[in-house]
């Protein structure tokens, strides 16, 4: 949602912002614009839609070269995508412009006030109140910093805000209260960003802003405050990763590509965890191995592909550890005043470390004085900052907006805590816990293996195009196997697509079933638990006998259901508890040949955003 870049330095600003821009579609948005101080003044432009609709307007009406800028891609909250709600907003003058992410709740009482002081505001936005907030300051004390702290003392809900002068054309300043704010620290120049991967070209030195925090950028450094203007302390971090993991490298799209990184992604957050000896070593953890032996309930909290991932480890964690697990949509969480205590430990689970809900989820937690342990995949987000311990998966940058790689990446994260529970607590025995660590590092070659073999999926995918319905049937850890193959076909085809519970079959979604509807059913491996892989055969046979299509997912060597498969997708035999991290990749790559079959944008779906920022 809403991508912010701020630029000082000595390379032209407008250049340096529309290539960050670009760098941040990903998040989803739907208008753009820049401001830059050049000539003593600030120039603008603003446009609904696509950057390339900003950029045809900047061919028209070229803006003057400055040293520094500022730019925005926004996600309509209030005020629809028009050219004139889209940010910069500007003060009646000119004089300051300011880009925001996040909801400003008191903007009404505070338009009411400028409006009654004679101050004329064009847009239905609540950003626009801080334009002209900005400039009253800035005419009293000549310092965009301090006006900056001012103005957000006077400011309810989550913002980040960045903000240019004409009067300071060197100087550019952020402010940051719950929505995500990085800044770049470069040989003479400095940035500031939604994420890193808008500077990732040019500086890998990147500083995390804290909550309710003020940073000053300049050429030569920066300065970071809190709002009262105290010196605020400040974590340098280095990116690990380089601007090629931010490109496609040759794929038509991100998800393509990011489809095919999850071997090394699963490899890679699965190394440097176990110990030559093969016992599992999470040093990251910062939570004691004597306070994970107190914890006597585990709730997992999460939004979309990530809620699904903690559905899964639920089945991990109770039956590797037998401590009862709960998991919980984070909207939903805080809402319910949910039973939270010392010995429980949460797990916030999430790719972009900033989802608001999760946010807010973890710090109703702490506040009840429960732990909270936090799986994430961006270093220096907000979600991990703020949580007890942290778990990284290494999935790489993700920039679609159809979470994959991650999605496989926080399941073995999940597995891992769930074994290093099962370990310190000694419900599992050291040998079981190595058994179970030889499986996962077999995974990664597992699913390099199921994407040698999707052509057939890919094709079947496009025979589909045209249908309207696609539903998703498993059981066990297959259940929210099959809610996510039907979240991922929402998102990226905009079918309707729903998962179920094979065994709710009977009490209302049979109904559904008429001839030729698809039905892609996850089939548990008939080894181990083979009661549950005979009860899903049933559903198969019932669903087909009233004219399903079946879509069959099973393993290698399972020729019983061979007879009521239409079609049949392979996947090799794996442990039931791991098999969603091979029988997932089949359902993104469907869905992602279904979007492109039907002309959708793949990478950036229609009214979504990659990180959910608002509440
Ligand atoms: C958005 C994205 C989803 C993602 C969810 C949770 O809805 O479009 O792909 O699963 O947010 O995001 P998180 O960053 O917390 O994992």
């Amino acid at each position: 949602m809403c991508g912010i870049v701020g630029y000082v330095g000595s390379q032209s600003a407008l250049d340096v912002v529309l290539a960050g821009l670009k760098r941040l579609e990903y998040r989803g948005y739907d208008s753009a614009g820049v401001a830059v101080a050049a000539d003593g003044g600030l120039a603008a432009a603003k446009k609904a839609g696509k950057l390339v609709n900003l950029e045809k307007a900047l061919v028209d009406r070229p803006l003057p070269t400055g040293s520094s800028g500022i730019g925005h891609t926004r996600w309509a909250t209030h005020g629809g995508p028009t050219d004139a709600n889209a940010h910069p907003h500007l003060d009646n003058a000119g004089r300051v412009a300011v880009v925001h992410n996040g909801i400003i709740e008191n903007f009404a009482a505070l338009r009411d006030e400028l409006a009654e002081r004679g101050h004329r505001l064009d847009s239905e936005t609540d950003t626009e109140v801080v334009a002209h907030l900005l400039a009253e300051e800035y005419s009293a004390c000549a310092d965009l910093a301090e006006s900056m702290r001012l103005v957000c003392r006077r400011l309810d809900g989550a913002f980040t805000l960045v903000a240019v002068h004409a009067d300071e054309p060197d100087v550019v300043v952020g402010a940051r209260r719950n929505s995500p704010l990085v800044v770049g620290v470069g040989e003479g120049e400095s940035f500031l960003a939604s994420d890193v991967s808008a500077f990732i070209a040019h500086t890998r030195s990147a500083i995390e802003l804290g909550q309710d925090q003020v940073v000053e950028l300049r050429r030569d450094g920066v300065t970071v405050t809190d709002f009262a203007g105290n010196p605020a302390d400040v974590r340098t971090f280095h990116i690990d990763w380089d601007a090629s993991a931010a490109e496609k490298g040759g794929y038509d799209y991100f998800m393509l590509k990011e489809i095919a990184e999850q071997p090394k992604a699963v490899a890679d957050t699965l190394l440097g965890r176990i110990d030559a000896a093969g016992s599992l070593t999470l040093d990251e953890l910062r939570i004691s191995d004597a306070e994970l032996r107190e914890v006597d309930k585990v709730v997992i909290v999460a939004c979309g592909t990530a809620f699904h991932a903690g559905l899964i480890a639920k089945y991990a964690i109770e039956h590797w550890t037998r401590i009862p697990c709960e998991v919980e949509l984070a909207s939903e969480f805080r809402y319910r005043d949910p039973i939270l205590a010392a010995r429980t430990l949460v797990v916030a689970i999430s790719q972009s470390g900033e989802t608001m809900d999760t946010l807010m989820a973890l710090r109703h937690a702490r506040e009840q004085g429960s732990k909270v342990l936090a799986i994430c995949n961006t270093n220096g987000s907000t979600i991990p900052r703020e949580s007890d311990a942290v778990l990284y998966t290494h999935a790489g940058p993700e920039i679609a907006v159809a979470s994959t790689k991650a999605f496989l990446t926080q399941l073995v994260a999940c597995y891992l805590v769930a074994l290093y529970l099962g370990q310190v607590r000694g419900t599992k025995w050291g040998d079981e816990i190595h058994a179970v660590i030889r499986e996962l590092a077999q995974i990664a070659g597992q699913v390099e293996q199921v994407l040698e073999t999707m052509e057939p999926v890919r094709e079947l995918a496009r025979s589909l195009a045209d249908r309207n319905t696609v539903l998703f049937l498993g059981r066990h850890v297959g259940y929210p196997v099959a809610l996510e193959g039907a979240l991922k076909l929402k998102e990226l085809a905009y079918m309707h697509a729903e998962g179920f519970a094979a065994g709710e079959l009977k009490h209302g979604p049979i109904a559904l079933i008429e001839k030729g509807v698809p039905v892609v059913v996850v089939v548990p491996s008939p080894r181990g638990r083979s009661v549950l892989h005979d009860k899903i055969v049933s559903n198969i046979q019932e669903i087909r006998a009233r004219g399903a299509r079946t879509i069959v997912i099973a393993e290698v060597g399972d020729e019983a259901v061979v007879p009521y498969a239409d079609h049949l997708i392979r996947v090799p035999a794996t442990p039931t508890l791991l098999q969603p991290l091979v029988a997932t990749v089949p359902l993104q790559v469907f869905a992602c040949e279904l979007a492109t079959a039907r002309g959708n944008e793949v990478d950036q779906p229609r009214n979504l955003a990659k990180s959910v920022t608002v509440e």
